[in-house]
């Protein structure tokens, strides 16, 4: 047995942030929070939209204590802002931090607690209707029912997860906003999305529904990821953006695994971004399940480059892990060791905590302490 959900809607296409307004008001919503992180608070495109809104008669509100890996504490202020200023919904703009933190204030004020009341147990009651615009291409939390925060005393993230009551009700996914992230962040991004897509195909949890979206993904973002980076062609990257929507609704529905276990511990001890987390390990992780996902495999580098249809089965696996490990590559995206603050003699530590998240479990190979802590020296010794 398996169940699929997805049950945000969802208007893409260049230029529908101009949609928001009209949204709104079918929400009901006549008092708006608007959660964004400092870039976009500075920017033109939210004081366009605060007067488009105005024109509607709806009232906005501001909150931009917006971090990557988003903090508990934000959360909790921004929920305590919301309920202050009695709104009746809120949007966020930006990447997958902005969305969680604004799903994670959606949850708060209509619930009351903190996040960590609310870490992996069951809300009572649904969030404020919630309205996600992606800006990274990335998370797919603008159709994902969980929302990722750090813990900012014990230092690891917690999951706010409810597939009935932390449901965006709309995301607006407008490529056009994606065209001021810097290279590494729209390709570390992109990582991020093809880790859900591999992960959610290969978890053991995987199922039909959510295999057709992440098949799809693997190939989409594979061929347009460098395509964007090289030229100003709006079509790679709405292609681009869209495979990324499709990734988060296929892991959420059948998870993702053991990158996702390694770069959420490493994220959280070292405020890695996460898609750079991501980017670091998938290759390794992909090497050490391959006797675990030869045929799944196969399929993806298929997706990926459709010529290696003529190859044996078992090369097609390799190459898929190939493929993937060149285009990262092909990135520049940052390595295990430019991190200053990354320490040997904490590898240890941070494989047990791997091994003690529950995504290690939906792995398709049973994951060890000392598989993770390879991985992580492999990462480490890592040379060009
Ligand atoms: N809820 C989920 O389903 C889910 C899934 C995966 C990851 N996550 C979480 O999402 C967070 C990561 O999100 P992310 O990778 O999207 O990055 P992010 O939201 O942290 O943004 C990264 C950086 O890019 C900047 N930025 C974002 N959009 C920009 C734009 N268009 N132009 C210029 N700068 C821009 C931000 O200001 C920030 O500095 C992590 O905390 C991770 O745990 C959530
Ligand atoms: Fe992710």
């Amino acid at each position: 047995m398996f169940h699929f959900m997805n049950c945000t809607k969802i208007i893409a296409g260049e230029g529908t942030i101009q949609y928001l307004p009209a949204e709104a008001q079918k929400l009901s919503i006549q008092r708006l929070l608007i959660v964004t992180d400092s870039f976009f608070a500075e920017s033109k495109v939210v004081a366009e939209l605060i007067d488009q809104l105005k024109k509607v008669e709806i009232e906005t509100f501001l909150f931009t204590k917006v971090v990557p890996n988003p903090r508990d504490i934000d959360c909790e202020l921004g929920a305590e802002y919301a309920n202050e200023k009695g709104v009746q919904g809120i949007v966020a703009i930006g990447g997958g931090s902005a969305m969680d933190e604004a799903k994670a204030i959606a949850a708060i004020a209509a619930n009351g607690g903190t996040c960590r009341i609310w870490d992996n147990v069951p809300l009572h009651k649904k969030m404020l209707p919630t309205i996600c615009i992606p800006t990274t291409v990335g998370t797919g939390s603008e159709v994902t029912f969980v929302s990722v925060i750090t813990d900012t005393k014990r230092h690891f993230k917690m999951s706010l997860f409810d597939e009935n009551n932390l449901v965006p009700s709309l995301a607006i996914l407008d490529p056009i906003l994606t065209k001021t992230l810097p290279e590494i962040t729209l390709a570390s991004t992109a990582i991020d999305a093809l880790t859900h897509a591999v992960e959610a195909y290969t978890s053991i949890k995987s199922q039909p529904f959510s295999d057709a979206l992440a098949m799809y993904a693997v190939g989409e973002i594979y061929l347009n990821l460098p395509l964007v980076t090289e030229s100003e062609n709006l079509e790679n990257r709405s292609r681009l953006m869209y495979a990324s929507t499709m990734a988060g609704a296929a892991f959420i529905n059948s998870n993702v695994g053991a990158v996702h276990a390694l770069s959420e511990t490493v994220g959280a001890i070292y405020d890695i971004p996460h898609g750079i987390a991501n980017s670091i390990f998938l290759g390794d992780i992909m090497e050490y399940n391959l006797d675990s996902c030869y045929e799944k495999y196969a399929e993806l580098a298929v997706r990926m480059v459709p010529s290696i249809i003529t190859m044996p089965r078992k090369e097609q696996a390799h190459q898929s892990i190939e493929l993937i490990k060149k285009l990262i590559k092909k990135m520049n995206i940052p390595k295990l060791k430019d991190f200053s603050q990354v320490r040997v003699e904490d590898f240890d530590a941070i494989a047990q905590e791997a091994v003690n998240n529950e995504l290690s479990l939906d792995n398709p190979k049973r994951m060890t302490k000392a598989a993770y802590k390879e991985v992580l020296e492999k990462a480490y010794a890592y040379d060009e």
